[in-house]
């Protein structure tokens, strides 16, 4: 090769490189459509008292128990393959070699054995970890152990990985989660990454850096944690809304912006409010982790987090987060683009919390889908069809207070 050559190389590789930069997610081979599964910590937190709490503590065998409703009530077969385990699961120290050990009376056991028994379910395991000195439930940290804690994890045959980022410093994170990413490829085992990472830089321009979460992480947390709540909840949806940072672009296969576990089956939310949280998880393209008891679940509920058309415009392949095209008066409209041609899923928020249900007057145009003759439409949660409705037509949609109504609008 001449000189004149291999400088034209070095220029195709970095023009190839800067071009690739925007887009380019981590490359393990997993989470091509959001991740699905059960995550612990918003419904059983740092419960560690099982004198107290013998129905609530975190044990190996309501880990268990979770994976065998997982299986019977038939979420697994809907897409829900990931059991993941939070915080408040080791022992409070390293053992004499340093490696982790979880709590010998909680998780008896072991690990190793709990993996084998999801896997033998037809399940993945995902397990929980900090980047800093210590947990944010004060259990040992990750910080000067990563590359160990990363074989470890892989040794137990964990499946998935949760970084959070408590009691460590904001300026090395990016180094030490790029770090513990390479870790996690070293070890040849295919691990879901979910960084906490953005969630800690989000209020700091100068250190959140979306081409380097999507480059990392398959998953990221953005915001604040979700509570049991209508507020949280939307004050979570309304930082999505606000799409700063144009967050909704780094979503694709490989890698998702994370707005926290789904709170349906839980305490907080009226039948509405489940119904916003998980059409809109839908519509966002958002992971789907559910954070309940699979024990004792309202039938309402469990019909919601098994519903097909939501789960399929979540699934869907093409990846897109939707975005919010407008928002006046307590109403707002989101936009989600599907991979079969010219289909969008679309959403009519209703935030409005007084009174009785509320009527819209709307015709795509003014609904914001693009442009096109007309219309034809499905009621995403009744399967009814309806139309078609030409571009500039007024469709009525009625909406009770904090609800939503999602439907798919079709070209053709
Ligand atoms: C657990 O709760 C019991 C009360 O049921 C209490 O007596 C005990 O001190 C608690 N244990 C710990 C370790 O906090
Ligand atoms: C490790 O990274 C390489 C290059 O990005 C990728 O091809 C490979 O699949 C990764 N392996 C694992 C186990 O994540
Ligand atoms: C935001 O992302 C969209 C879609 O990728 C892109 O067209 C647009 O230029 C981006 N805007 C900014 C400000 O980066």
């Amino acid at each position: 090769m001449t000189i004149a050559q291999a400088c034209l190389l070095v220029l195709l590789v970095l023009i190839y490189q800067i071009g690739h930069d925007q887009v380019v997610s981590l490359d393990n081979g997993l989470a091509l459509t959001p991740p699905m599964g059960w995550m612990h910590w918003e419904r059983f937190r740092c419960i560690t008292n099982c004198t107290e709490q013998p129905n609530d503590c975190l044990t190996e065998d309501l880990i268990k128990s979770q994976a065998d409703k997982m299986v019977s009530e038939g979420y697994r077969d809907a897409g829900y393959q990931y059991l993941s385990i939070d915080d408040c699961w080791m022992a409070k120290e390293r053992d004499s070699k340093g490696t982790l050990v979880p709590d010998p009376v909680r998780f008896p056991s072991g690990m190793k054995a709990l993996a084998d028994y999801i896997h033998g379910k037809g399940l993945k395991l995902g397990i929980y970890e900090d980047f800093g000195t210590a947990t944010c439930q004060e259990y040992p940290g990750s910080e000067f152990y990563l590359q160990k804690d990363a074989q470890t994890f892989a040794d137990w045959g964990v499946d998935l990985l949760k970084l959070d980022g408590c009691n460590s410093n904001v300026n090395d994170m990016k180094t030490g989660y790029e770090a513990m990413g390479q870790f996690l490829n070293k070890t040849g085992r295919p691990i879901l990454y979910l960084c906490s990472w953005p969630a800690y830089v989000q209020k700091m321009p100068a250190l959140t850096d979306y081409p380097a979460f999507k480059k990392t992480c398959n998953q990221w947390r953005n915001y604040d944690d979700i509570q049991d709540s209508w507020d949280s909840l939307y004050s979570i949806i309304d930082y999505y809304g606000s799409n700063q940072y144009n967050l909704s672009a780094y979503a694709g296969p490989g890698s998702w912006n994370d707005p926290d576990e789904l709170i349906v089956g839980g305490f907080g939310l009226s039948s509405g409010q489940e119904v916003v949280q998980m059409g809109m998880w839908a519509m966002m393209a958002s992971p789907l982790f559910m954070s309940l008891d699979l024990r004792n679940v309202r039938p309402e509920s469990k019909a919601l987090l098994l519903n097909k058309n939501l789960l399929a415009i979540n699934q869907d392949p093409l990846g897109k987060q939707a975005i919010r095209v407008w928002k006046i008066n307590k109403v707002e409209v989101w936009i989600k683009p599907l991979s079969k041609p010219g289909a969008s899923a679309f959403a009519i928020i209703n935030t409005d919390d007084e009174g009785d249900p509320r009527v819209f007057h709307l015709s795509p145009a003014e609904l914001g889908l693009p442009q096109t003759a007309q219309y034809n439409m499905t009621d995403v949660l009744t399967n009814e069809h309806f139309g078609p409705f030409l571009y500039s037509q007024s469709i009525k949609f009625t909406i009770n207070p904090t609800s939503i109504f999602i439907a798919i609008a079709d070209p053709s």
